[in-house]
């Protein structure tokens, strides 16, 4: 037996107990004649003492070779601490040490193993081992356990059937590059890894299982952000004979139940938003609500006057940035060089403070009265003491900048707080979107999702307004999940990839092995994906997706630990029948 205890349990009521404890060396301090030794497992630290005149000589002469991350075995009695700690679950008491057995020695580590640690991103990734032993990525990847096992027991409670669907596939559109993986029987064919087991599911249900789920890893080869990572996982479901309705009843129910169980938070009904709202009223289709600064059009209260800059622009629209009148000019001109850097892209600002005594003050006072002013206050639903922040231009790039304002004025106002929770359906994508690079239209979910009957009349004629039975789940500011109602008639799927631009043959080779499953009685069905990492990160409290994922990849898509991905030998590729340039 290695050990009769962990690191993390004891306590007062062990006090006089015998007790045989294997961990990590976390720090030790030698005052000559006493040893202390913090002893770490997942668990806990325990601190041991070496006493010069209680322990056994050879024991107190090895305990003085004790360096940081040796793993040790020791035996001892649990005894009341002096000093007590009342910060730690095992404050109270002490191992005093009898038995000492070196399991295996450590270099010194590059970082420190502490909760902050000295070591910079780049060598806590290549060393991500000993990051792990630290309790901030060590307790993530125990959050994380938790999420997906309260996942699990709530749709396995629900009829969900866990379904492993392969890896080795062909490909699935959902937007990216695959990633590919040669064949070395088939001479110059590849599989592709599966950005989501999207047709996988869709065929389960032809084969009738009614309702599928799976925590499943999909992989795409697109650019890396916080958020994103080239191999991630989602809480794959699927169910038949359902409208949207069941999926967003069942899957709100789901994210209630996580909200609960993790955090204690008990949240209301989720509010439905369309995505024409969204776009209009936050200028983008994952709108965080934990805080207003709803949009407010300015188009028919700000282009009667001799502003030139807002009468040749399409949108006129403002935000009203709450309690910020009281800005110094230094601290508007910082918002402005905001809006300006390039990643964000606006070519000015205008702004209008509304003061405490009801009159306006604004960078545009030449052009526009105080009656004006009072109308934009009105549009933008800004109080007394609020600062009304106006952008302008075209509409789309307007809204997209006026969204990332709002949202750098809520970060500075910290009105983003990771213990709020605020999710929400965006219901009504549209069918379709157009890509101006390829000149024609790209599905905007996947090309299996369904357009909503009543716009199936515009297909031919105005495909960009048909809307589809498509959605996402949105929790601050994040989509943390999307799904669809499918298509399930092989006609209308046809009709589809007709207007994705394949041509019958394309789409026969690509995706006949669906179109023929159409033929056999396929259900009504429907369903959605959960971002695993986003959805444990921001219940986490926190945005970065790669500080719960055991392994990530870097920003480049390197693993820098086991140095991933790299060249393989000449006489593997001649098996795979590949040469390169
Ligand atoms: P979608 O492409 O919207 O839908 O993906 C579902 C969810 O997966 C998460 N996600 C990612 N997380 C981390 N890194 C990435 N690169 C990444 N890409 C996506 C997001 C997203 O909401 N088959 C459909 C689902 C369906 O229709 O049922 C699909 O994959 O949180």
């Amino acid at each position: 037996m290695y050990r009769s205890h962990t690191c993390g349990e004891l306590n007062a009521s062990h006090i006089n107990t015998e007790v045989t404890l294997a961990g990590w060396v976390q720090k030790s301090r030698d005052k000559g004649f006493m040893i202390w030794v913090d002893l770490r497992d997942r668990y806990g630290l325990t601190q041991l003492i070496f006493d010069e005149k209680r322990t056994d000589k050879t024991v107190f002469e090895q305990a003085k070779s004790l360096g940081r991350e040796f793993v040790i075995q020791i035996k001892g009695k649990v005894i009341e601490r002096e000093s007590k700690n009342p910060n730690m679950p095992t404050g109270e008491i002490e191992i005093l040490v009898s038995e000492l057995t070196i399991l295996n020695e450590a270099m010194v580590p590059p970082f420190t193993i502490e909760d902050e640690t000295d070591g910079g991103e780049d060598l806590r990734m290549k060393y991500r081992y000993l990051d792990i032993r630290r309790n901030p990525v060590k307790n993530n990847l125990l959050f994380r356990h938790k999420v997906s096992m309260e996942v699990r027991k709530y749709l396995s409670d629900k009829g969900f059937c866990d379904i492993e669907t392969p890896y080795l596939i062909k490909s699935t559109p959902e937007g990216a590059r695959d990633f590919v993986v040669p064949s070395r029987m088939n001479e110059g064919q590849f599989y592709a890894l599966p950005q989501s087991p999207q047709t996988f599911k869709q065929l389960l249900m032809v084969g009738g299982m009614d309702k599928y789920f799976q925590i499943v890893k999909c992989f795409r080869d697109e650019d890396l952000r916080a958020d994103r990572q080239p191999e991630f996982t989602q809480i794959d479901c699927e169910m038949a004979f359902v409208e949207q309705e069941d999926i967003l009843d069942m899957f709100e129910g789901l994210t209630r139940h996580l909200l609960k169980e993790i955090k204690g938070v008990e949240v209301a009904k989720f509010p439905r938003i369309t995505y024409d709202y969204a776009m209009k009223t936050y200028g983008n289709d994952k709108p965080d609500i934990r805080f207003e600064m709803k949009f407010g059009e300015l188009n028919t209260v700000a282009k009667h006057k001799d502003f030139g800059v807002f009468n040749t622009a399409e949108l006129v629209v403002g935000i009203a940035a709450p309690g910020c009148a009281s800005y110094t000019r230094k601290e508007i001109d910082a918002l402005i060089d905001w809006v300006k850097r390039p990643q964000v892209g606006a070519s000015g600002m205008v702004y209008v403070k509304c003061e405490a005594d009801g009159t306006f003050k604004s960078s545009v006072d030449k052009f526009y009265d105080q009656d004006d002013l009072k109308k934009w206050a009105e549009a933008t639903n800004a109080k007394a003491g609020d600062l009304i922040l106006v952008l302008s231009g075209n509409a789309d790039k307007t809204r997209t900048q006026l969204s990332a304002l709002r949202m750098e004025v809520a970060t500075r106002l910290g009105l983003r707080k990771s213990n709020e929770f605020a999710p929400l359906w965006v219901i009504d994508f549209p069918l379709l979107e157009w890509d101006e690079e390829s000149g024609r239209y790209h599905a905007m979910h996947h090309p299996f999702t369904s357009p909503k009957p009543e716009d199936i009349k515009l297909i031919e004629t105005e495909p960009g307004k048909v809307r589809a039975n498509a959605y996402d789940m949105v929790l601050n500011g994040n989509e943390i999940g999307g799904g669809s109602i499918r298509i399930h008639d092989r006609e209308l799927q046809s009709r589809m990839f007709d207007l994705l631009g394949f041509s019958k043959e394309e789409a026969q080779a690509q995706f006949g092995f669906l179109m023929n499953a159409f033929e056999f009685g396929a259900p009504p069905h429907g369903g959605l994906a959960f971002g695993l990492d986003r959805l444990v990160s921001i219940l986490g409290g926190q945005e970065t997706i790669r500080d719960f994922i055991a392994f990530p990849k870097n920003n480049s898509g390197r693993d820098v630990m086991i140095d991933a991905p790299a060249k393989i030998d000449e006489k593997q590729l001649d098996e795979l029948h590949i040469k390169l340039k």
